[in-house]
């Protein structure tokens, strides 16, 4: 089985997020449990963009054990030095070069014509050759780019020494059997693109970063760039969790292995939450507070009896200490006997039932039924511990 790396973005793309500001402490902090996840490669930021991105990425690329650091830079080759200097000490020094290689951009941004975005590509992917290790080159824009054009840019970078290609998605525009359709033609077209490494980046504008992301494995991506919450510019980039459990738990399907621990997830998310200030929403795949919490009676009697009745996921798998039997108006008198029993109380059936109907009386006009609710409503009807 083949093995995806994952490339995690939370402090370079992730930080783009409007508002967001991370200081350098923080930025450490996340950096050090990215590498006790286990992901593959961090990009720690862009070096050239300010004196304190450059000591940042520095900084991580010293303290960091197992994971590749990397940071982001343009073609120039002032910037490809400054990303040296803040990379040279690190184990295995990575660059990441980005140029636009959309027609919208190649115009109305750049001003230059393909050829010369070609001849800019091969000159800093052999500048950056001289230095680095591994030297990553991306497309920006590339999901809106002409496949043509795509095969001619990547034919050239790949002569030139490149060693990965990430073809991002940069304004989430794709579909997922459009970006399956592009990696699966590009890896049989350009040549060469047998001996390097195709990537995946995806935004989240019209929701479907995670399974364009999951498609593009399907194509022939062996790395995906994502961030931890899936945070990011506008409406954010794939969210790292979510790949990585789809990868896991579908690997009947995908057909690929990974190399992160998963059960570091969930402390991955809360931290980054914690220190961003960007708060998960409840009903987050894999790292919501609701996801692994059931409400109705059915979902709440099914999981009683056997888990995975409506668990694909264990809690433990991702870090997440137990599910969660929320009791409300809709719970159904078996999570509700569980519960009385986990406080302490074992009341025969006659007076279950009578405490099970004032319950559901509460639960009917309050939203969130607490442990001291139940205690009270035992407490009423004299039920002895
Ligand atoms: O979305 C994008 O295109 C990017 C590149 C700089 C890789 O973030
Ligand atoms: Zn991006």
């Amino acid at each position: 089985m083949r093995r995806v790396e994952f490339f995690d973005t939370t402090l370079r793309d992730g930080e783009q997020q409007p508002g967001l500001n991370l200081n350098r402490e923080e930025k450490l902090k996340i950096a050090k449990q990215l590498d006790r996840l286990g992901v593959d490669i961090i990009e720690a930021g862009f070096p050239a963009s300010n004196d304190a991105d450059f000591t940042s990425v520095q900084q991580i690329a010293r303290a960091v054990q197992n994971s590749t650091v990397t940071g982001l830079s343009r073609l120039v080759k002032s910037d490809i030095d400054t990303t040296w200097e803040a990379l040279k000490e690190s184990r295995n020094p990575r660059i990441h070069l980005f140029i636009a290689t959309s027609d919208v951009h190649i115009k109305h941004k750049l001003n230059m014509t393909q050829e010369q975005v070609i001849e800019e590509s091969v000159e800093a992917v052999r500048y950056a050759k001289e230095r680095f290790s591994v030297v990553q080159w991306s497309a920006e824009d590339a999901c809106r780019t002409d496949w043509g054009f795509l095969t001619k840019i990547m034919t050239e970078v790949i002569k030139a020494g490149v060693d990965v290609i990430n073809l991002p998605d940069t304004v989430g525009y794709t579909s997922p059997s459009e970006i399956k359709a592009m990696f699966q033609f590009l890896k049989e077209n350009v040549e060469g693109a047998e001996n390097i490494t195709l990537s995946s980046h995806c935004h989240d504008d019209l929701g479907m970063a995670v399974a364009n992301s999951l498609a593009a494995v399907e194509g022939g991506a062996d790395q995906v760039e994502c961030t931890i919450n899936g945070i990011g510019e506008r409406a954010g980039n794939a969210s790292l969790e979510e790949i990585a459990v789809a990868l896991h738990i579908r690997e009947d399907y995908y057909q690929v292995k990974q190399n992160l621990h998963l059960p570091e997830i969930k402390r991955t998310s809360s931290l980054v939450s914690k220190l961003t200030g960007n708060v998960v929403p409840g009903n987050k795949a894999i790292v919501g507070s609701n996801a692994f919490a059931h409400e109705s009676g059915i979902h709440q009697d099914g999981v009683l009896k056997e888990s995975t009745t409506y668990e694909i996921i264990t809690p433990e798998l991702v870090g997440v200490e137990t599910n969660k039997l929320v009791l409300g108006k809709l719970s159904g008198k078996h999570a509700f006997r569980n519960k009385v029993l986990e406080l302490g109380f074992d009341p025969p059936d006659e007076e279950l039932k009578r405490v099970f109907k004032a319950f559901k009386q509460l639960a009917n006009k309050k939203k969130d039924i607490s442990d001291d609710d139940i205690f009270a409503l035992l407490a009423a009807d004299k039920v002895e511990a």
